[in-house]
């Protein structure tokens, strides 16, 4: 079995709990877009591993874009002001875009998306997130209609999710520990 890297206090979930998360949400997504014109947008860079996973659990036609967003200042204490990096490649008119994110946070990013893809019209907007920490009382009000699961208000890494651009490739969810980031 894995031997967790040494910068990790414990594993949330391991790759059988991520596969069978990735499953159900695959499914409920195949079953709720049959007939529809599907395009996944994963949201660069944390939401790939999921992106690729997840695409591979879903039956029905779909198309893959890509986006990326970049928060203005110190991500700490976001200022929620959110800027595009790299946009999409497709028209998303009259088809039904799913946005595909590996952590609901502060809820900015997704805010910021719901609203600017929302704007060039698409026949239908939701959002599918890994995870959604919680974190209440101070999380914008996205409503993801598809959630793995919901996770403790911790620094989280892997399966994607990074601390100053490492961690992404580790296959499990893990909680940093805290001498790592104080
Ligand atoms: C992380 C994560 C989400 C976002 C969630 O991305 O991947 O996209 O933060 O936080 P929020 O709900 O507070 O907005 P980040 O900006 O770190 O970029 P990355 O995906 O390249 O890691
Ligand atoms: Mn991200
Ligand atoms: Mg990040």
């Amino acid at each position: 079995m894995n031997k967790e890297h040494p910068d990790v206090d414990a594993v949330l979930f391991d790759k059988r709990d991520i596969e069978s998360m990735v499953k159900r949400m695959g499914e409920q997504i195949s079953r709720d877009y049959a007939g529809k014109d599907l395009v996944l947008i994963a949201v660069l860079r944390g939401a790939v591993v999921f992106m690729g996973d997840l695409m591979r659990q879903i039956s029905v036609p779909l198309a893959i874009d890509f986006m990326a967003v970049s928060s203005y200042g110190d991500k700490a204490k976001s200022s929620g002001v959110v800027r595009i990096v790299k946009d999409l490649e497709m028209d998303i008119k009259d088809r039904d875009v799913l946005i595909v994110e590996d952590i609901l946070d502060s809820g900015l990013t997704l805010k910021y998306l719901m609203k600017n893809l929302a704007s060039r019209k698409p026949a239908s907007l939701e959002v599918a997130t890994f995870l959604w920490k919680d974190i209440d009382g101070k999380q914008a009000a996205v409503n993801p209609r598809y959630v793995g699961s919901h996770c403790p208000n911790a620094f989280v890494v892997g399966y994607g999710l990074d601390f100053a651009e490492r961690y992404r490739n580790l296959p499990y969810v893990g909680i940093l520990k805290s001498e790592v980031y104080a």
